[in-house]
């Protein structure tokens, strides 16, 4: 045992031999004080939470980031109450603090667990300095329909890259070590399937088959686990006639005793108390009694745990030893935190917001979130030195809010550089910007500024369009049914088209749309989400050249919204559609017979494919993949395989490509999923550079929970692919055997 790992686990002793023993002096009151967290945001909170404070019945609060506010709800807490528990401070930072980076979907565009560490790292201290100690983040609800809202919250649609950046996340926010300055505690959200709801309505109803759960909606959550995140957050949605915040199933028998999970879980807002709106319970009673005995620690600004608790306790319908767990699991974190010995903030030692290395870590994110969608005959980058005049068009070009996307409590819109900010300052008098904003938002029907925006364009050398949604169009509550551009922008890219001129589309959004009206009325798209405070960079650099798009979809684009849910690992079913089976809806004749041939699972009035393929991402250069082997045609159940291809940078500038390499296990005791992605590289390649890239796969990655809920791996045959995106063409394939 290293010194390290010995002193880690000596510290874990003192800490539950330190909540053993304040438990002991703990009265009933004060231990379901520890499990309130309440709402703090409305007048001076030392004031009118003081007394409650004083008696010990409050154990975290939430949504105050006043760091002399903080201190001094601190100071009641460890001063004046009897035993002096200092308070966990909860906040939403969910994708920066005051400098904003891009929305989680973007950044899952990355590809990149190392940046999206340095960016929590980056909040994490900004949130710190403020006095914060908890955050609500990461979300790692698996999304595969985007007309939720919330989809930018996520990771995106797949297991793998959801639990890879959901780890990464976690290590940001909480350090090697919880106890240091400048970690918070993470908060995984939200167990679980909410992503799964239904017609993608917040706070709707889910029904997911266990099997599913277990091999889908869980697994980021068990990664989660797994690399120590501190506590969890229930979902607000029904799951199989169960709401997660009242489902033992979930809370107990599978997070704690499959897990093992040792940190706490919190409701969502209020969500106990709704347990009774759900109709599963009568009253505010009963839901603290369902959500307790399931397994929820502590009540989110809600008063169910404070006002009954207590009463059922000494019913003896709710046991004093599982308040014990609950409280012991809630001080636990407390003292990781090390907050008994440092409760207070002192904002001196921490980093300056917003300074260099916070701003550089947003824009490099920003920069490896944006995805090329297409580029038709090189139309990107603009030569600034071959150009005279660019017309910058559109809602979202110098929209500084708005680019900062959902859940931003605390972002500074002041510090946001603009995409038309940034161009201005890259190309100063040597290129003319003929900026029209053509529409007041992107909701906008009055188009009484396009005639305008045409002539801008006429008169420029190339037309920038800047368009999206703004961010109020996404996040929690902010669901559509057509995710298409909304308003007029359609009829905008058709105006401008009309002028001939180079039309390249930026494109800032909260989630996916579906962009089949635009898709060839112009030459370029360049997918930028809500690139958080230094998108204009970002964004500049690459529509000129000075650093090639990188960024790969983590959610497949659909043509249609009736196409949804479409992802890149679904099922074969049995009659999958191919180019041979698909009748489209033009060649039907009206009185055709009623017939079996070519039916397949296809849309009459769509093509079967989407618009654009999970993991797609072009670059200004072209990677070409060749020769994908294998270290072996057979491995037994616990080995290890390599699998690898030539990847060559056939152009002459460097850029970073992401490799990913994917799996089918083709016969299995439940059917496989078409295509799962089991691993992904980006690597930055020298012009003309040619490399082998390298995959180790061991079996236990090949693993899925069969029938009977057992995570196992089975043997029989796999191919595997090795590509730029989940349409990889490269594939070979290995057999499994039994052990040796
Ligand atoms: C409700 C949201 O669902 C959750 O994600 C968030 O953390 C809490 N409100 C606290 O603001």
């Amino acid at each position: 045992m290293n010194a390290s790992v010995a002193g880690m686990l000596h510290r874990q002793q003192d800490i539950t031999e330190s909540v053993q023993a304040l438990l002991g002096q703990m009265t009933l009151a004060e231990k379901i004080g520890q499990m309130s967290q309440v709402e703090a945001s409305h007048g001076y909170a030392p004031e009118y939470l003081g007394d409650r404070l004083r008696a010990g019945l409050i154990g975290s609060v939430i949504n105050v980031v006043d760091v002399d506010i903080l201190n001094e709800l601190q100071r009641i807490a460890v001063d004046e109450s009897r035993l002096g528990i200092p308070l966990l401070i909860g906040r939403d930072v969910i994708h920066g603090f005051k400098t904003v980076l891009p929305i989680p979907l973007g950044q899952a565009a990355t590809w990149n667990p190392a940046l999206v560490e340095e960016g929590a790292r980056v909040a994490a201290l900004e949130a710190a300095k403020s006095g914060v100690n908890w955050t609500f983040a990461p979300m790692i609800d698996i999304s595969r329909d985007a007309r939720w809202g919330r989809i930018a919250e996520s990771y995106g649609e797949c297991v793998l890259l959801t639990s890879e950046l959901g780890a990464a996340t976690i290590r940001g926010f909480q350090g090697d070590d919880l106890a240091a300055n400048g970690s918070i505690a993470a908060c995984a959200k939200h167990f679980a399937g909410y992503g799964a709801v239904e017609s993608g309505r917040d706070y709707a109803t889910t029904n997911i088959a266990d099997t599913k759960l277990r091999n889908v909606y869980f697994r980021p959550f068990n990664a989660a686990v797994d690399a120590g995140v501190a506590t969890l957050m229930t979902s607000f949605s029904d799951l199989n006639g169960i709401p997660a915040t009242g489902n033992r199933y979930i809370l107990t028998d599978v997070l704690r005793g499959e897990w093992g999970f040792e940190g706490f879980v919190v409701s969502d807002w209020d969500s106990v108390r709704q347990l009774q709106i759900h109709g599963l319970t009568e009253n505010d009673r009963e839901s603290a009694y369902e959500a307790s005995t399931a397994g929820v620690d502590m009540e989110m600004a809600g008063d169910a745990y404070s006002n009954h608790l207590l009463g059922l306790v000494e019913e003896g319908r709710v046991s004093e030893e599982s308040i014990d767990d609950s409280v012991a699991s809630i001080l636990r974190v407390k003292f990781e935190l090390d907050l008994f010995d440092n409760p207070y903030t002192d904002p001196e030692s921490l980093p300056e917001f917003a300074n260099e290395h916070a701003l550089q870590v947003a824009q490099e994110a920003a920069l490896q979130s944006v995805v090329l969608l297409k580029n038709d005959h090189g139309a990107l980058p603009l030569a600034a030195d071959e150009l005279s005049s660019v017309a910058v068009i559109g809602p979202l070009a110098d929209a500084r809010y708005e680019q900062l996307g959902t859940w931003i409590f605390d972002g500074d819109e002041e510090l946001s550089i603009t995409p038309l900010q940034a161009m201005r300052t890259l190309l100063g008098d040597a290129v003319e910007l003929r900026y029209v904003r053509a529409m007041e938002n992107s909701r906008s029907r009055v188009n009484d500024q396009f005639d305008t925006a045409v002539n801008a364009a006429h008169e420029s050398d190339a037309v920038l369009l800047f368009l999206g949604e703004e961010s109020i169009l996404s996040g929690e509550a902010h669901s559509r049914a057509d995710i298409g551009l909304p308003g007029d922008q359609v009829e905008l890219v058709r105006r401008v088209r009309e002028t001939g001129k180079p039309v390249i589309a930026v494109i800032l959004a909260g989630r996916p749309l579906t962009l089949s009206d635009i898709v060839d009325e112009v030459d370029a798209i360049l997918y930028a989400w809500h690139p958080g405070t230094m998108g204009g960079p970002a964004i500049t650099d690459l529509v000129f050249g000075k650093a090639s798009p990188s960024g790969k979809l983590p959610a497949t684009f659909p043509r249609v919204v009736g196409q949804i849910p479409i992802y890149y690992s679904q099922k074969n079913g049995g009659k999958p559609p191919s180019k041979d089976t698909v009748v489209h809806i033009d060649d039907i004749d009206t009185f055709a017979p009623q017939t079996s041939l070519g039916m397949s699972a296809f849309h009459l009035d769509t093509c079967f494919t989407p618009l654009f393929p999970f993991g797609h991402g072009l670059s200004y250069t072209w990677f070409g993949y060749e020769n994908i082997r294998v270290s072996a045609n057979e491995i037994s159940i616990g080995d290890e395989i390599v699998v690898s291809v030539e990847l060559c940078n056939h152009g002459d500038i460097e850029a970073d490509e992401v490799v990913q390499l994917y799996t089918r296990d083709l016969v299995g005791s439940l059917t496989r999923p078409v295509k799962e992605l089991k691993g992904f590289q980006r690597v930055r390649m020298a012009p003309r550079e040619t490399r082998t890239i390298s995959f180790k796969l061991h079996t236990d990655e090949l693993a899925f929970y069969g029938r009977d809920g057992k995570r196992t791996v089975e043997p029989g045959m796999f191919h595997v692919w090795i590509g730029g995106s989940s349409d990889a063409e490269q594939r070979t394939e290995f057999r499994i055997t039994e052990h040796r």
